[in-house]
C-alpha cells in the first residue's frame, strides 16, 4: 500500500495532509532516511514524526475500561475511544469493540479492526468464557448457583433459556460469575431475577486473558501469545 494511503488509513490525517507531511520529511525509516510516497519500507521500520507508526490492520487491543465510559464511537459523555489516541477513532477499517460493557461496568474490553477475529471471539463455537466479579447489595441466598447452572433460566422478555453459567460465591455479597454468551445487561438481569441487585460489576477475564497489571483506563496491543489466551 502506498505510504500516503497507509498513513491516512491509520488516522494520522487526510490523504492530502499526508502527502504534504511526506513531502516535508515527516516519514522516515529507522535510520532517519526520509521516505517518499511510493516507498516500500516494511511497516515496522516506518517512523512518523520520529515515532514508530501504529500497527497495521489486524490489531487487537485490550483495555481496562473504567466506570463511567460508554462503549460507543459517537455518544454523549465519556467514550472508551477517548482513552486511545485520537487517530485510532479514524482508522480504516474501523476499530470496533468486541462486544460491549455497560457504562457502569469496568474491566476487560477488546477492540479490533479484524472482522474474522471479532467473529471468532463472539462465535458460540469458540465458547470463550467471560468472567465477572460481582458485588451485590443483599446477601446471596444460596440457590443462585444451581439456577444459573441449570441451562433453564429464562430472562424476562426472552424466548431462549440462558446457557449454563458458573457462580462462585466468594463472600455473602461477592461472587464470581462465568458466562458463555453475552446478552444485554446479562449479569445484572440474572441477579435481578433472583431478587438481588448488582452494585458493582467488573469483567476480570476474557478466556484466560485478564486485565491484571493494566491500570484503569490503560490499554495494550495484544501479542499473538496474548490473543491465544483468549481461546485457551
Ligand atoms: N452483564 C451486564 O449486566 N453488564 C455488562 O456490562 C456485562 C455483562
Amino acid at each position: 500500500m502506498r505510504l500516503v494511503k497507509l498513513l491516512a488509513n491509520l488516522g494520522y490525517g487526510s490523504r492530502k495532509e499526508m502527502q504534504q507531511a511526506i513531502r516535508n520529511g515527516w516519514a522516515t525509516d529507522k535510520d532517519g532516511n526520509t521516505l517518499k510516497a511510493d516507498s516500500k519500507t516494511p511497516h515496522e521500520d516506518i517512523l512518523f514524526d520520529d515515532e514508530p507508526i501504529d500497527p497495521a490492520q489486524g490489531v487487537v487491543i485490550l483495555m481496562n475500561k473504567p466506570l463511567g465510559y460508554t462503549c460507543s464511537i459517537k455518544d454523549h459523555g465519556r467514550l472508551v475511544y477517548d482513552l486511545l489516541p485520537d487517530r485510532y477513532r479514524l482508522r480504516k477499517p474501523v476499530l470496533s469493540t468486541i462486544g460491549r460493557l455497560d457504562k457502569e461496568t469496568s474491566g476487560a474490553l477488546l477492540f479490533t479492526d479484524d472482522g474474522t477475529f471479532l467473529h471468532r471471539v463472539i462465535s458460540p463455537k469458540s465458547n470463550v468464557p467471560k468472567v465477572y466479579e460481582v458485588t451485590l447489595d443483599r446477601p446471596l441466598k444460596g440457590d443462585e448457583a444451581a439456577l444459573f447452572a441449570s441451562g433453564e433460566m429464562m430472562l424476562e422478555s426472552e424466548v431462549k433459556p440462558l446457557k449454563p453459567a458458573e457462580l462462585e460465591v466468594l463472600e455473602e455479597t461477592h461472587a464470581r460469575l462465568t458466562l458463555h454468551e453475552g446478552r444485554y445487561h446479562q449479569v445484572r438481569r440474572m441477579f435481578a431475577a433472583t431478587g438481588n441487585h448488582v452494585t458493582d460489576l467488573s469483567r476480570s477475564r476474557i478466556g484466560a486473558l485478564g486485565v491484571a497489571g493494566l491500570e484503569e483506563g490503560g490499554w495494550k496491543i495484544l501479542t499473538e501469545n496474548d490473543k491465544a489466551l483468549i481461546f485457551s
